[in-house]
């Protein structure tokens, strides 16, 4: 079977398709046939040698976390019932592969039957982190949040999640993603790209911040604009607020087995969806992390396998 590794620190140069036999069945085995995996930014940025202070790697790796595709075969210790159904999870030792075996059961959840797998698959570091998110600044129907990265893979489901939750939602997009960030159902859309001090002051001020984006000059930007704020960060390990009441919080917890469940049963039931932005063949690797890199964002890019 053929996987994709990050040999070095070179960017997308570093990558490579390597042929592999595949691992053995253990009891506690699920063997997932691969259809899809998400490309996310903590991919390339460790490719490029970014995350060296928060996340050491020992290269040669197999690249990827989130997986979905279809169970095949199950050790004597895991459910038989699962053979052929679709399911999702994570791969803490590399998902980049045409065939997982997953043998930690919380990381393996089935996906609904009226659930396509390439929407379901967009949950692992998209809307599972947008959860995490709004658990931990207590977001309810009395909040407007401000949310940054609006357009990317975890913005697309903060924005829908926080309007379940009753928020009122400003989001922050590049200019030729207004009409995107309308239609998934912010209230208010801003674009970083132009004059952003001056739109700040024509909106009504949001009392909470969920920021995706991580740059310290953008969030002072916005928190000078505004007295009291909850500023929670999901990219941002440190901020100092320019003002005494306004907070700062950066968490990367999880949202555990129940958060995952609720949240294919909130897109069974269609009060969530998924926005893919392009599927590329995962032999184009490569095409597809650049695009993630270098281009806008319309949700999640994933690799087919
Ligand atoms: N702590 C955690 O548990 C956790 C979990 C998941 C993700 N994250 C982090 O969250 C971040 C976003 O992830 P993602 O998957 O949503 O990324 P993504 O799909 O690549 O989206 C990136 C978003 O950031 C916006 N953006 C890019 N450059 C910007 C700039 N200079 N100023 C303002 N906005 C800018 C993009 O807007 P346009 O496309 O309109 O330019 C887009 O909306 C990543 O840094 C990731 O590592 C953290």
């Amino acid at each position: 079977m053929k996987r994709i590794v990050q040999q070095n620190f070179n960017g997308v140069d570093g990558l490579q398709i390597v042929e592999v036999t595949a691992s053995k069945l253990t009891p506690l085995s699920v063997l997932v046939k691969n259809k899809y995996i998400p490309v996310l930014p903590y991919d390339w940025l460790t490719e490029y040698g970014l995350l060296k202070a928060i996340r050491p790697v020992k290269l040669p790796m197999v690249i990827g976390y989130g997986f979905g595709g279809i169970v095949e075969q199950v050790g004597m210790l895991r459910d038989k019932n699962l053979i052929g159904k679709k399911v999702i999870g994570m791969q803490p030792t590399g998902s980049a592969q045409e065939v997982i075996n997953s043998q930690l059961p919380p990381l393996l959840f089935t996906v609904p039957d009226n659930v396509a797998l390439s929407d379901a698959v967009t949950l692992i570091g998209g809307a599972d982190a947008a959860l995490h998110a709004i658990n931990s600044v207590n977001v309810g129907p009395t909040d407007t949040v401000l949310v940054t990265g609006a357009s990317g893979g975890v913005g697309v489901y903060l924005i829908q999640l926080l309007k379940l939750a009753g928020a009122k939602v400003i989001a922050l997009a590049s200019s030729g993603n207004s009409d995107f960030i309308k239609a998934v159902g912010a209230d208010v859309v801003l674009d970083y790209t132009d004059a952003l001090d001056m739109q700040l002051r024509h909106i009504n001020a949001p009392n909470k911040i969920i920021d995706t984006v991580g740059r310290i000059d953008l969030l002072q930007i916005i928190a000078t604009n505004y007295d009291e704020l909850a500023i929670f960060s999901l990219s941002l390990t440190n901020f100092d607020p320019p003002k005494k009441q306004q907070t700062f919080q950066f968490s990367n917890g999880s949202i555990g087995i129940s958060g995952y469940k609720r949240l294919l049963k909130l897109m069974a039931d269609q009060q969530i969806v998924a926005y893919i932005q392009h599927k590329y063949k995962f032999t184009d690797v490569k095409k597809a992390h650049l695009a993630s890199k270098n281009g806008h964002a319309q949700g999640r890019i994933l690799l087919t396998f």
